[in-house]
């Protein structure tokens, strides 16, 4: 067993605010924006696996960071021993501060193959591939899950014992279940018990409709946990960062100008084709600018031109006009 190198506890801050791993979303140029504004943990998009054991480009793509994301964990999925055991030693090679083994993603492509939250209807091959994995980490190993499979059987606080008890450093519970998918109130009970639990030692995340810095700071007193994951409130408003900061040292929030939109939603535009390319950057920018021009009324126009774009020089142009005629 590789003597490990850390304890990931001494990487984080007594709170943490982590942008919760988002595929197609959390990418670097992404995670390097929601850094800036505050966000303390970075978690890469899931990776499958199998295809990085097969040399996938698409998947090895997304193994890389920044050093300025640290602590940033490297997330994978998988569903057997062989391919999770050799994806964490790919993943390691990378030197992330952790390695996150998906145990919480609910569709059907992933959870149907009993990777992801699938895995949750055979608890015993999920510490037993957890458990392998650690043992085959150089590297902190966590887990982000869900609260069970379906409704009728939710065993969250036990299993987070479990996996604690098989060497994981941290877990991180969004507040459904797979067969909720996405509907639905999160539910932060079971998180709150599996914290408030006396045989736990390791931090305790919360995930699961957080959007506001409000609810950060509520949630945080109310369920005690050691950090939250944002995500979908995250899209277009990596503000949501900063603003949890401010709120959580009891100060007001900072005025987001127009000005400074335009400028991180062209700096998220410009890292993306660095990224991936021109046409990949005008494409997937689509899915951030309502996020960005939030609350902006009489956006609707410019949104629509934004998303319609089909070249640089016109976004460029129509955010020199969102400059001009907002304030
Ligand atoms: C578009 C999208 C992609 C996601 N991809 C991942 C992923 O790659 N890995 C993961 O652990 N969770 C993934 N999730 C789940 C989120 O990390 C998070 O657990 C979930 O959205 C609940 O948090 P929220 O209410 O703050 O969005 C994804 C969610 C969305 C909406």
């Amino acid at each position: 067993m590789p003597q490990k190198i850390t304890l990931l506890r001494d990487k984080l801050k007594s709170f943490s605010l982590i942008l919760s791993p988002m595929e197609a979303i959390t990418n670097p140029p992404f995670r390097k924006i929601c850094k800036n504004y505050g966000a303390d943990v970075m978690i890469t998009e899931f990776i499958s696996s199998d295809a990085l054991m097969r040399e996938v480009e698409a998947s090895k793509k997304k193994l890389f960071f920044d050093e300025d994301e640290r602590p940033v964990g490297i997330q994978i999925f998988g569903n057997n021993e062989q391919s999770l055991i050799a994806a964490t030693e790919i993943a390691a090679e990378h030197k992330p501060d952790f390695i996150d083994i998906n145990w919480g993603c609910p569709v059907r492509k992933i959870a149907g193959k009993g990777c992801g939250s699938g895995i949750l209807n055979d608890i015993p091959k999920m510490i037993r591939l957890t458990q392998a994995v650690v043992e085959h980490s150089p590297l902190p190993v966590t887990v982000k899950t869900r609260l069970g499979y379906d409704e009728s059987d939710m065993p969250v606080v036990s299993v987070a014992e479990a996996l604690q008890d098989v060497g994981i450093e941290a877990i991180s519970i969004h507040g459904r279940t797979r067969s909720q998918m996405y509907k639905g109130q999160a539910d932060w009970t079971l998180i709150g018990k599996t914290k408030a639990n006396p045989r736990m030692h390791i931090p305790i995340f919360g995930n699961g409709d957080i959007d506001s810095a409000q609810k950060v700071v509520e949630y945080k007193n109310r369920y005690g946990v050691d950090g939250i994951l944002i995500g979908r409130a995250a899209i277009g408003n990596p503000f949501i960062f900063l603003h949890s900061q401010e709120a959580l040292e009891g100060k007001s929030p900072s005025l987001i100008s127009v000005r400074e939109r335009v400028d991180v939603c062209l700096q998220h535009l410009e890292g993306l084709r660095q990224w991936r390319g021109e046409r990949y950057a005008l494409v997937e920018m689509r899915k951030f600018y309502s996020g960005y021009f939030y609350g902006m009324s009489n956006f609707k126009p410019y949104r629509i031109k934004l998303v319609t774009a089909m070249s640089y020089e016109e976004i460029y142009q129509i955010m020199n006009e969102v400059r001009e005629n907002f304030y």
